[in-house]
Formats: C-alpha cells, structure tokens, sequence
C-alpha cells in the first residue's frame, strides 16, 4: 500500500528527473538571489546527477541561472585528483562547470588529493569563513553551522549518502562539519560532510534513480531500519525526494 510520503515525486524517466532536478536548482537560485544576493549549493557525487548538469549546461537551463552570484561546494568527494575519473569534482567540472561562465571563485572544490584529515579541516574552515565574510547566517540552534541553500543528496542501495556509509565513524560525527572517513568496503577514505551540517540547509533534495535503489529507498522513506540516508532529518528546512521511475518500483 502507497503510504502517503510527504514531499517525495516519482518522475517517469530518468530525463524527467534530470529535469525536475535542474528546475528545483534554477528556481532556487533565482529565489535566493533576489532575496540575498547569493545562492550556496551543494553537489553530489556518483552518476545520478549527470544527466541534470548537462541539462543546467543547457540553453535551455544555462541562462536563467544567475551564475555570478552561484557558489559551488561539494557534499562529498572521493580522495582522489581533481582529474581523475573517480572525482566528483571532475564529473560537475566537464559537464556544468566548464560551460556556463561560472567565476573561478566560486566554486569550492573538496581536495581530495590532500592528507584526508588536513583537506577535512581546510574545507570546513573555507566554508565557515565563507560565511563569515559574507555575513550570510549560521543556524540559531548551532551557531557553528552555516546555513546552505540547497543540498542535492545521492542514495546508494546499501543506505549511504554522502560518504556516510553504514558503519564508517563519520555516521555518528555530531562535533564537525566536515570530516575525513575511512570506508572499509571501498578500502579508502573519502571527505564528506556530516548530518550535522546539512541538516540545517534551507532544502534538502534527494536525487535517487535506479532500480537497485527500489527496496533501499522504500526503507528509507518509511523510516525502517536505521540507515545513514536516515540520519538527513532538515531542522527547519525542506526534504524533498525526486525519484526515477524504477526506483519507486516498491512504494
Ligand atoms: C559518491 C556519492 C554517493 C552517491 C551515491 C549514489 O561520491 O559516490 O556522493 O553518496 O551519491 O552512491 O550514487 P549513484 O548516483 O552513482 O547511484
């Protein structure tokens, strides 16, 4: 029985999807922008979010986006060079990055060829004194955390999201920000942002298609099992999921 899930849209493709991705990312650009100025966003990593940069490279995406006020961070990045396959960095940079004029500045590349714990500390701090310098503001109830605009979150079939993979120490970080995590099954460390930062974003947006994602996302919107995708639980923001067709398969 389709329980009713709050805030969670099936699109019937993948390019729909794509496409509800990047209208959610222009809206909430144009919103924040007129409002302060400013729009701070937040990349996945892994292939879903492929398809919806070449469409915001897109003309008929690319020009509604007021890129000179758009600042790029990353939730996640594999500890691997900025040219490597692997980086998520690289993934943005050839599809969107590259394409639509975005000054060089504003985007905030996780470095993930660093000492994963040096590159950890420097990325919180660049993104603390971010805010700071542009007076944009810090959660009321955690005063150490800045509040991001828009957080676009992957889903992987074993519940991960971010780098927050089942049973690696970063899941239950609640001191930093922004953290290096040892994941046993990759056999390699990632950076990754941690709940605690996120959870404060204006808007949070799953992104999950696939159809080895059917049964991990059904658990995770109807709060079985305790998974790290679970512990995304916006303190006065917005969750959204947007899900490609097989991956609602269950719900
Ligand atoms: C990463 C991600 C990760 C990803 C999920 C989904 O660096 O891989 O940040 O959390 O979003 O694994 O990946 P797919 O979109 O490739 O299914």
């Amino acid at each position: 029985m389709l329980k009713k899930i709050e805030n969670l849209v099936v699109h019937a493709t993948t390019e729909d999807l794509a496409r509800s991705g990047a209208g959610l990312f222009v809206d909430r650009a144009r919103g924040c922008v007129e409002k302060r100025g400013i729009f701070t966003v937040v990349l996945s990593g892994g292939s879903t979010p492929g398809e919806m940069f070449n469409l915001l490279a897109s003309v008929e995406f690319r020009d509604r986006v007021p890129w000179n006020n758009v600042h790029i961070f990353w939730g996640d990045e594999r500890c691997v060079s900025p040219i490597s396959p692997e980086s998520n960095y690289r993934l943005a940079f050839d599809k969107l990055i590259s394409k639509v004029g975005i000054p060089e500045e504003n985007v905030h590349r996780m470095k993930g060829e660093g000492e994963p714990p040096k590159a950890a500390l420097e990325y919180e701090k660049e993104l603390k004194d971010f805010f700071l310098s542009r007076g944009l503001p810090f959660a009321k109830e955690d005063p150490e955390v800045p509040v991001l605009d828009l957080v676009f979150l992957g889903l992987g079939p074993d519940g991960h999201t971010l780098s927050l993979f089942p049973g690696s120490s970063a899941v239950s970080d609640e001191r930093r920000l922004v953290v290096e995590n040892y994941v046993d099954i990759l056999a390699a460390y990632r950076l990754t942002m941690t709940p605690r930062l996120v959870n404060y974003a204006r808007t949070v947006v799953f992104l999950v298609s696939g159809e080895n994602k059917a049964e991990i996302l059904k658990a995770v919107v109807e709060g079985m099992g305790s998974y790290p995708a679970g512990l995304i639980r916006p303190v006065d923001g917005k969750l959204l999921w947007l899900v490609g067709g097989a991956a609602a398969r269950l719900l």
